[in-house]
């Protein structure tokens, strides 16, 4: 059985050398709260491989909240000048500090800095205040490496179904899904009416 997590990648690999997709690895992260209200959001993905779909954000924000009560996710990509979608559920863990320094030490000062000055998805009176916050987080690291706050870090989605949507001819789009029971059982595949 084809992994469908390497026939993803070889999606996104495309996606990434057309020169009209300007963010290729945007996503929409849809969470659910316990008692079932969605929400949903663009993010970036980070990493992808057979240990799951990686992201990043502020642990204290909406999306994170929700994961930390209801630790499943869905995912969806449309590349829409590929005229390709893809969609992914499973369960969500969070990544270990390791890994989150590591692509946290790799990411610009600013975007380090806007980790610390973003109280992310909390009331902000106006964007003086933000400015304030992130001048302050300028001031106390100048003159030495910014490390990464305690409230950022990512979530890993272990994928349970990959579904794979591709735009044939004006009506017949083709709809493959592969689904698996649990993270160690294997993948079933099958077609499914668009
Ligand atoms: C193109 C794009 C990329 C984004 N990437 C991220 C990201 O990687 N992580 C993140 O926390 N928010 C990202 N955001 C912002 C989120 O969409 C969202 O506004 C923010 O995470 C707060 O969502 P929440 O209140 O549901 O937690 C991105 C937004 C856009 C439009």
């Amino acid at each position: 059985m084809e992994d469908p997590t390497a026939r993803f990648n070889e999606w996104l690999a495309l996606a990434k050398q057309t020169p009209t997709i300007k963010e290729p690895t945007a996503m929409t992260l849809a969470t659910a709260t316990l008692d079932g209200t969605p929400a949903a959001r663009i993010v970036l993905l980070k990493e992808s491989n057979e240990n799951g779909f990686v992201f990043y954000g502020n642990m204290e924000s909406r999306k994170f909240t929700e994961l930390k009560a209801n630790p499943r996710a869905a995912l969806c990509f449309h590349w829409m000048p590929l005229e390709r979608q893809v969609r992914i559920e499973g369960t969500v863990v969070p990544v270990s500090d390791a890994e989150a320094d590591a692509y946290y030490n790799s990411r610009p000062r600013e975007r380090q800095l806007g980790a610390w000055a973003s109280q992310q998805s909390r009331p902000l009176a106006n964007r003086e205040e933000l400015e304030a916050r992130n001048a302050e987080f300028e001031k106390k690291f100048e003159g030495q490496a910014v490390p990464r706050p305690p409230h950022w870090s990512g979530w890993r989605l272990t994928p349970l179904s990959i579904e794979f949507w591709i735009n044939s001819d004006v009506r017949l789009h083709e709809r493959e899904i592969y689904r698996r029971a649990n993270a160690t059982s294997p993948w079933q595949h099958g077609l499914m009416y668009p």
